[in-house]
Parts: structure tokens; C-alpha cells; sequence
């Protein structure tokens, strides 16, 4: 992005910027819909989509028809009420190092004219989701997430189910919002993500995933059933102050009934430096995750004199705790056949434990990685590549994916042979083909057996159950395998078939007449999807949920869009051919592989009946938990 002022921006130049930024955001917009594979942070990704809606807010005559800001990938999620925030919920500045706390400390001090430094407050960071509570009369009246500061959304119904919240207070101010963090208990997490397994549903990424999952919940009994718990660490509007330091106000609202995370005081830098030491000792053996410790100028009075700058107050900050690094053995490098045949290679590692979780497969990407070039061209880890048996240095911070951040070399063992990529397929030993996709980096290899090759077949059919495709509750990963070597499951059709196995399928291990019952009751559920959805787990390449959607809603009826895929086909060019070029956010891409697939399109042979596109066929905000990073945020 270049660094402009939008004000300054002549009408050529915004022009550009915005053909640039709606290419630019499509392409990040794919990788994290269409391949799970995030290259952005949230922050960056959000700074892009930003800057597009202010030129276009200062040029509204230069908004492009496939303008970023009328496609549905950054929807907000429409399914609860809004509520306004009176008092704003900010974020923090980050400090990375002991240098960064202590000139935060040296900063107060200076920007309030203190001869020493003020009392600060110390305490842990949650890795949960802020939620603001409002009592009215000591009454839950109403609880909003944080959604963008300004504006979040009404999950209130939700909140009532979480036991830590008290419903009723005494001894509050007629108006109180209490801010804290929803969060699950690391303990909680693991079970819920066996009992989901177990019942073949999806698993969730992390404690924080699955608490914003559960939080977002239509069904306020689903969260119920979660185990979500909540810390209070502040405050938002008052009718009245609640003490006269952060520290005295927070011990009135665990006297009111709140769970504190504990808090303590410092008279300096140092001291504030010892208690981040005692906190980052004492997490593993915390119930909870956190991932820093937050430093609060104690004094409310000064807390007002400092005030904000942007989105962050000057007078906290959140010292985040560095990723943490581990060396292991990298035992093996297998690979892995994705549902469009894509290889990827899985560094297998002896089990390491590091950031908190125990660690034995880390993606290696592409063939590139592993010979230590970066997506960019550019030499990562110094260019070093990484050979089976190498120890190697595993870093993994916050909820990021472990990465191999180190190689040593001087440990490598003299053999040692330079990893080749296969020619073939592991699975089907069909040709692997080498694809540079243009606009992307990297290579793609990947595999020309299609449907004959089992791991693509197997994974497509995973995808068609997942979740966010036709979520088919009990059948997961474990059971489409199982179905699939057995030959009952080849392709989607067969599952809306399973009825025909009903007796086998009772008596096989794990299974009983009631846990039958219930699969094809909820595979009957599914016999008219949405159209979104079903066209979404088809798992045509590059359609991924958000061009699903926008298809979705362009055309009324399945039967209507099918015609118009076949049409096109048929006729290239052709009216039928461009009238869906037209449809904005639909890529070439994307287009390209939707004809190829027409064949695949028939949703009788598939077993399905979509129904027509509705307001449910927007994925925005629906199972957030599943994905690292919802677009949708809470
Ligand atoms: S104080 C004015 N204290 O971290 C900002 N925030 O990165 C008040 N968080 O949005 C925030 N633990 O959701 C505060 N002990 C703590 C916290 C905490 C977690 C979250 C909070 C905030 C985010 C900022």
C-alpha cells in the first residue's frame, strides 16, 4: 500500500490504487476462502479493505464494478442486532520486549510531567473475546461483542448461559458495562474438540476459536452447552466512577460477583518486568491461555489525562509474550493429496511441546519451502534446506501454525540427502504436473489421477460433508474413510444412498441403532441444501464460500444456474458465456474451473435438491471458530 493521504490522491492516481487494491484484495480474499491459506494478518488484510472504501468514500465515481466493497467477503455478519458502544472498546498498543515496557513506562511519565514514575498495573493478558456487559439497576440488561469498537453484536441470550456472569448485582451504579474476555479453559477445549471428533463433526483450531464459535451461536442453547467462561478487566459506561484506581474499581466488580484473572501493582519499570516474569512462569500451569501481560496506568485521574491516540489508550499496553522456540528431529517428510490433488508436504517431528501444545506435523508448503526458497523467491531460514533427520528450531506464538524457523546445520548427519519431490502420485501413482498459477507464487504440484486417485476422491468427500458445506452431523473425516474403503461411499450421490446399509451399518463397531437413526436423519436434513452451500461443497477449484455466495444469489434457482453453466460451455464466446463473465466477483479463474466442472453440476446425480438462494446462503459470521481468522470478526 503506498502511504498517500487519500486527500492527496489525484483521480488517476486513486483510479490505479483501486484496480490494484480489488485485484489485490480478490487474490487474499482466495487464498483465505478458497485454499485456507492466509498470507495476511487480519490487521493487514483489514488496512487494504480500509484504504479501498475511503478513496472510493473521496472518488464515488470511481467504484469499480468488482469493487472489494460490494463482494461478500467481509460481509458483517447479519444475523444478530447491533448494539452501539457509548464508550468506544479500544485495543491495546503492543510492547515485544523489555526495552518496549520500559518505554512505555518512561513515556507516561514524561507525557504527565512525573518527577518518578506512576503506579502501574500488571496482569494477564486473556486470549478470549472481548465482551461488554451492560447492567441496568444491577441487571444483565444487554452484552455485545466488540465487532468493530464502535459497534457489536447483541449475543446477549448467549452471555446469559455463562455462569461466571452474574445476572443480578447488588451494590452496582444504576449503569454499569462490565468488559472482559469470554474464554474456554484449555482443559475444556480438548475435551469438546475429542467429543466433536468423535461424533465426526469438525474440530476447532484453538480455545479462542472455539469460544468465538460458540459465543456466535444462533442458538443460545448451543452455547449453553459450551463450557465458556469470563473474566472482567474493565469497564465501559458508568452512571457513576466505580473507585479511583484500576485496581481498587476492578476489586469492587469481583466483590459484585466477577472473576479477576489477578492484577497486581508496580512502583516502576522493573517491578513491572519482575511480575511479567512470575505470569510468563506460571502459564503452563494456568487452566487458561493468555498471551501477555497487560500494564495499566493505576490512577484514574492520570488514566483521563492520558487519553487515546487512534484506537489504543496511552495508558495501557499489552506486553505479548514472545513465540516460543523448541529444536526437535525431523523424522520424515510425507505428502499429503488435497481434494484438488494439490501434494502438499507434512514435516513429520519427533513430538515437541512449544507455545503451549505438543507438536508433530508442520506444513513445509511446496517443494520451494523445503529447499529454502520463500513464496517471494527470496531465501528463508538463510537458504537452508531441510533434509529428513535435520534438527530443526519450532516456533509456534499465539494461535499462528508451528513453523520450522531454523535448521542446524552443524547437527545435520554426514549422509544426509537433499529431499525429492515425487514425480508421482504417493497415493494413485498417477503424473504429478507442476502448475505456476499466474498472480501466485510457488508451484503447485499436483496430482492428474482426479477422482480415480482415493486421497482426492476421499478428500473431496470430506469437504462435502464439512461443516461449512453441507455439514452433515456424524459423518466426518473417520466415517467417510471408513464408508469409502468399504466401498459404500465413492462420490456425494452415494451418501444420500447410505439408507440401503442401514442393517450393515448397525452392526459394525461403533455404531448402534440409535447413532445410525440419527446420521441418516440428519443426512435426510440435507436432501435440499442451500444453494450456496451445495455448490460450495462440490469442491469445484477456486469456488470457494464467498464466489459460492455471490453465484448463489445471482441466480434464482439451481436448475436456472446449471442451464447457464451449460449454456456457456457450449457457446464460448457467447451471450450465455459473458453474462456470467459479468457476474462481479466471479475471477477467470474461478469461471474457467466452474465450465470445467459443468458435468459435475448436476445436482440430481449428486442426490440433492438446493433449494433457492436465500439470506442463509451468506457464509459470513457462520461457524467462526472453524477458521484461524474469521473475516467476519467478532
Ligand atoms: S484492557 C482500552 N486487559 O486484549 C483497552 N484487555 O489487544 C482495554 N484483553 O480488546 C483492554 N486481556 O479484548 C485488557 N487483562 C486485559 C485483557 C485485555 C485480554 C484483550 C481485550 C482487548 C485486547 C487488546
Amino acid at each position: 500500500m503506498t502511504d498517500k493521504s487519500v486527500e492527496k490522491l489525484s483521480p488517476q492516481e486513486a483510479a490505479a490504487e483501486l484496480e490494484r487494491l480489488a485485484r489485490d484484495i480478490a487474490h487474499h480474499d482466495k487464498l483465505y476462502y478458497s485454499k485456507d491459506a492466509p498470507e495476511l494478518t487480519d490487521a493487514e488484510y483489514d488496512a487494504l479493505r480500509k484504504r479501498n472504501l475511503a478513496i472510493e468514500a473521496r472518488f464515488p465515481d470511481l467504484v469499480r464494478e468488482d469493487s472489494p466493497s460490494t463482494s461478500v467477503g467481509a460481509a458483517p455478519a447479519e444475523k444478530f442486532g447491533k448494539v452501539q458502544h457509548v464508550v468506544a472498546m479500544l485495543s491495546l498498543d503492543n510492547a515485544f520486549d523489555a526495552d518496549d515496557a520500559h518505554a512505555f513506562v518512561a513515556k507516561v511519565q514524561r507525557f504527565l510531567n512525573l518527577n518518578t514514575p506512576p503506579i502501574i498495573t500488571a496482569e494477564p493478558k486473556i486470549d478470549g473475546l472481548s465482551a461488554s456487559l451492560r447492567y441496568e439497576n444491577g441487571r444483565f440488561v444487554q452484552g455485545a461483542t466488540r465487532g468493530d469498537g464502535r459497534q457489536g453484536e447483541d449475543v446477549t441470550a448467549n452471555l446469559m448461559t455463562i455462569a461466571d456472569i452474574p445476572k443480578l448485582i447488588k451494590g452496582a451504579p444504576g449503569v454499569l458495562e462490565v468488559r472482559g474476555e469470554v474464554y474456554m479453559e484449555k482443559a475444556a477445549f480438548a475435551k469438546m474438540n475429542a467429543d466433536l471428533e468423535a461424533q465426526g463433526k469438525q474440530t476447532y483450531v484453538n480455545p479462542r476459536n472455539s469460544a468465538a464459535g460458540a459465543l456466535r451461536q444462533l442458538d443460545p442453547k448451543i452455547t449453553a452447552s459450551r463450557p465458556l467462561r469470563f473474566f472482567a478487566h474493565g469497564w465501559g459506561e458508568l452512571s457513576e466512577p466505580l473507585a479511583e484506581t484500576q485496581y481498587e474499581a476492578v476489586q469492587r466488580l469481583a466483590k459484585m460477583g466477577f472473576p479477576l484473572a489477578g492484577i497486581k501493582r508496580a512502583n516502576n519499570g522493573d517491578e513491572l518486568l519482575a511480575i511479567y516474569q512470575g505470569i510468563l512462569e506460571g502459564r503452563a500451569g494456568l487452566a487458561y491461555e493468555i498471551d501477555g501481560v497487560v500494564y495499566k496506568v493505576d490512577s484514574l485521574a492520570l488514566q483521563q489525562r492520558l487519553g487515546f491516540v487512534s484506537r489504543s489508550p496511552r495508558w495501557a499496553i499489552a506486553h505479548k509474550f514472545a513465540a516460543e522456540q523448541q529444536t526437535t528431529i525431523l523424522e520424515g517428510i510425507d505428502i499429503q493429496v488435497g481434494r484438488t490433488g494439490a501434494l502438499t508436504p507434512v514435516g513429520r517431528l519427533k513430538p515437541v511441546f512449544v507455545g503451549g501444545v505438543t507438536v508433530t506435523n508442520v506444513t513445509l508448503h511446496n517443494a520451494d519451502y523445503i529447499r529454502g526458497v520463500g513464496a517471494d523467491g527470496e531465501p528463508i531460514r538463510g537458504g537452508k534446506d531441510l533434509r529428513v533427520g535435520d534438527t530443526v528450531v519450532v516456533q509456534r506464538a499465539g494461535d499462528v501454525i508451528p513453523q520450522i524457523v531454523d535448521v542446524l546445520l552443524e547437527k545435520r548427519a554426514k549422509g544426509a540427502h537433499k529431499y525429492q519431490f515425487p514425480e508421482r502420485c504417493p497415493v494413485c501413482d498417477a503424473h504429478v504436473a507442476r502448475e505456476l498459477e499466474p498472480g501466485e507464487e510457488g508451484v503447485i504440484a499436483r496430482c492428474t489421477g482426479g477422482l480415480n486417485c482415493p486421497a482426492q476422491a476421499v478428500e473431496r468427500l470430506i469437504h462435502f460433508v464439512a461443516r461449512r458445506a453441507m455439514d452433515i452431523d456424524g459423518l466426518g473425516a473417520k466415517q467417510i474413510q471408513e464408508f469409502y474403503e468399504l466401498g459404500w461411499v465413492k462420490e456425494p450421490a452415494d451418501i444420500f444412498r447410505l439408507h440401503d446399509k442401514r442393517d450393515e451399518l448397525s452392526t459394525r463397531e461403533g455404531y448402534g441403532e440409535k447413532s445410525v437413526t440419527n446420521l441418516l436423519a440428519s443426512i435426510d436434513a440435507r436432501r435440499e441444501p442451500q444453494f450456496g452451500r451445495f455448490l460450495y461443497a462440490l469442491g469445484v477449484r477456486d469456488i470457494g464460500e464467498t464466489t459460492a455466495g455471490v453465484l448463489a444469489r445471482r441466480f434464482e434457482s439451481w436448475d436456472v444456474f446449471e442451464d447457464a453453466v451449460n449454456a456457456a460451455v457450449k457457446a464460448q464466446p457467447g451471450e450465455a458465456y459473458e453474462a456470467l463473465e459479468r457476474v462481479s466477483g466471479v475471477g477467470a479463474g474461478a469461471l474457467a474451473a466452474l465450465l470445467a466442472a459443468a458435468p459435475e453440476l448436476n445436482a440430481r446425480s449428486a442426490g440433492a435438491s438446493p433449494a433457492a438462494a436465500s439470506q442463509a446462503d451468506m457464509f459470513a459470521g457462520e461457524g467462526a471458530g472453524v477458521r484461524a481468522r474469521p473475516r467476519s470478526k467478532a
